[in-house]
């Protein structure tokens, strides 16, 4: 890896734990903040090498990493794996866990019990639910008992069906202000940010302006706080259409394949394994070995094996 690349890691020395004070802090210096999603191990000590300040367990995991064609298929105990394995290799950013459809909209008593499963079984410091209306007393309920919400407005993959479709939110000045609305209110209920997906960035811009509270953009613009984005997506690890507002930073999907395929031919060319992948063994030992079976000894004769620990 070149240096170049290697120039946008952070140190481990020089991460700092993010806290809630902090966000806030960045957002009022205006500091960038950098969100990015995260499903597992490694892509977790990824997200920490990089520095980034928030991680969230998506429950766009549904898409990139289970396979389903829509998020509100995806269930609290497939969230919670992966949320203990992204737990496993995060240190300094913010961990949100993303409720899955179905864990909240219910009532307060399943909001809340909900958002304590994410917190005790996975680790996460603060939870993620989707829209406005019943979700705006829904993030109260969860704020009131001590488990710090992130808002989520315009595209709103859990309601994609009665949105119409996957498309951007907020294009007409009634649907604007609607989001407005939903946001102040999401700030009143005790939100300490909100994300806006794929909303045009005027709007955005300007309901972000208006909060006191921290604002995430996907697809709206660079008016808010900070950004996230799909770890798969930017990594080019997702393979197929794309949302317009993708950025693609490497191209993930078509290394492995290529990697694969290299391993996969030397395998049929035999030319993996090679020596330098193989274990060595006492020229003496081999030769006793090899007399007692030419002697016509029975392996299952032998007393135990004694096994060395792998090198
Ligand atoms: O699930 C997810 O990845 C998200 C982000 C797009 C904000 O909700």
């Amino acid at each position: 890896m070149s240096s170049g690349v290697l120039s946008h890691t952070v140190p481990a020395a020089d991460r700092v734990a993010m806290s809630l004070p902090r966000l806030q802090e960045m957002k009022e210096n205006g500091e960038p903040i950098v969100m990015v999603t995260a499903y597992d191990f490694p892509s977790a000590t990824v997200a920490e090498a990089a520095g980034v300040d928030l991680v969230l367990v998506g429950d766009s995991a549904a898409n990139v990493v289970l396979g389903y064609d829509r998020t509100d298929l995806v269930s609290m105990e497939e969230m919670i794996v992966l949320g203990k394995a992204v737990r496993r290799g995060l240190k300094t950013p913010l961990m949100i866990g993303d409720m899955p459809m179905g864990s909240y909209e219910a009532s307060d008593e399943l909001a809340i019990q909900g958002a304590q499963r994410l917190v005790k079984e996975t680790g996460c410091q603060a939870v993620k639910l989707e829209a406005g209306g019943v979700s705006v007393q829904r993030a109260r309920a969860i704020a009131g008992a001590g488990i710090p919400v992130m808002g989520h407005l315009g595209l709103t993959p859990q309601t994609a069906t009665a949105l119409g479709g996957y498309k951007a939110q907020g294009k007409s000045a009634r649907a604007a202000i609607q989001m407005a609305e939903d946001a102040q209110a999401l700030q009143a209920a005790g939100c300490f940010a909100i994300v806006f997906e794929a909303v045009p960035a005027e709007i955005a811009a300007t309901i972000a302006a208006r909060l006191d509270i921290v604002t995430i953009g996907i697809g709206a613009g660079s008016g808010t706080s900070g950004q996230v984005l799909v770890f798969h997506d930017l990594l080019g690890i997702t393979t197929g259409h794309m949302a317009k507002f993708v950025k693609r930073y490497a191209d993930v999907h078509e290394g492995m394949v290529a990697a694969v395929g290299r391993y996969a031919a030397e395998v049929r060319g035999g030319s993996f394994p090679g020596p330098e992948h193989a274990y060595a063994i006492d020229e003496d030992e081999l030769e006793d070995f090899r007399r007692h079976v030419d002697d016509g000894h029975a392996l299952t004769s032998m007393q135990s094996w004694e096994w060395e620990p792998l090198g």
